[in-house]
């Protein structure tokens, strides 16, 4: 067990990172390819989906820990944001580096080119060990755990079933999952049940093959999943600039987004999903759900980084964003 793994008070949320990672942004004015390029400045911040759903709830005061994986020889950027944050680390820790996902920044064109990494690859028996490791750590955190959060894609080797796993046996823990994936391991952990999902419009849109270009496919397609079975309780369809659906199987709200100064859209759907369990362990209705999880990624908006304002500051946000009602 490593070192900054208890704080005071128990986890009440653990996120599970099976595929952190490092973002590199790296500032260039005119980027040219295939030359050699002085840079400007560089950042390095630790994420990943999981880490940042972890941040931003513990900025809002939720007590978070993360299990999953993280490589050891650039541990020490994660170590520092746990640290600083009083986030409980449950990482196993491999050899190796946590993969670096790069962004070049043009200073001249604005444009940003993104380089991500797949992430270290498992052979089937170390997956199986990691994935051990990390049920046991989440079992040994159960007593005192209201949600786990599953956010992010799975490293090469990792099985498409493992989210459907770790669903499987916490929800029978009695533990509710709240899922945030694409593709083939959203596929499959959907057949488990999840309490809750939060898509966005391109990974429902991918999960139901068919293309989802209005609002009214939008929600059809959100019903549709509440009513498969088993069913998640909540669905909360991200859609970007245009806000965000929030269902249950008897209501249906459209959130939309607050006018705030962007400055920078990276992980506005974690700052959500960090909102959307906020309100969860506040037992929230669903308005104000739909209120509170978009204020999170409004804050979020306003920021570089996984990092929000103080939670006074986001609830003073979630009283002006307007709600429709849709039949
Ligand atoms: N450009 C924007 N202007 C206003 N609000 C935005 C904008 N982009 C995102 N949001 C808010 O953030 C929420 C989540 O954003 P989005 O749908 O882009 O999530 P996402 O695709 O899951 O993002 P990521 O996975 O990168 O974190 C939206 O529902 C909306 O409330
Ligand atoms: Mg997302």
């Amino acid at each position: 067990m490593n070192p900054l793994h208890s704080f005071t008070h128990p986890p009440r949320v653990v996120t599970v990172a099976l595929n952190p990672a490092l973002d590199q942004t790296i500032e260039v004015a005119g980027l040219q390819p295939g030359a050699v390029n002085r840079a400007l400045r560089m950042r390095i911040d630790a994420g990943g989906k999981a880490i940042n759903v972890a941040s931003c709830l513990s900025d809002s005061g939720v007590h978070a820990a993360v299990a999953g994986q993280l490589g050891r020889s650039n541990a020490v950027l994660f170590e520092e944001l746990f640290q600083r944050k009083k986030i409980a680390n449950h990482c196993c820790y491999l050899d190796g580096l946590t993969r670096v996902n790069t962004k070049l920044a043009d200073t001249v064109t604005g444009e940003t080119t993104d380089l991500n990494m797949p992430g270290p690859e498992f052979t089937p028996g170390a997956a199986a060990d990691l994935l051990n490791q990390v049920l046991e750590r989440l079992e040994r955190l159960a007593e005192h755990v209201d949600w786990i959060v599953l956010s992010g894609s799975l490293p090469p080797g990792i099985p498409v079933n493992a989210y459907a796993t770790i669903i499987t046996r916490m929800q029978a823990a009695g533990i509710p999952v709240l899922l945030d994936t694409s593709g083939a391991p959203l596929k499959a952990a959907l057949a488990t049940g999840p309490r809750m999902i939060k898509p966005n419009r391109h990974e429902l849109a991918e999960l139901l093959n068919r293309p989802l270009d209005s609002l009214a496919s939008l929600v059809a397609a959100g019903r549709e999943v509440l009513h498969s079975s088993p069913a998640p309780e909540w669905a909360v369809v991200s859609l970007g600039s245009d806000g965000a659906l929030f269902l249950t199987r008897e209501q249906t709200l459209h959130a939309h987004p607050l006018p705030v100064a962007v400055t920078s859209t990276v992980g506005a759907g974690d700052a959500m999903v960090a909102g959307l369990i906020a309100a969860r362990l506040e037992d929230r209705s669903l308005i104000e759900t739909a209120q509170l999880a978009t204020a999170f990624s409004a804050a979020k908006l306003t920021r570089r980084g996984p990092h929000l304002p103080p939670l006074a500051e986001v609830r003073a946000l979630a009283g002006h964003v307007t709600v429709s009602v849709i039949d």
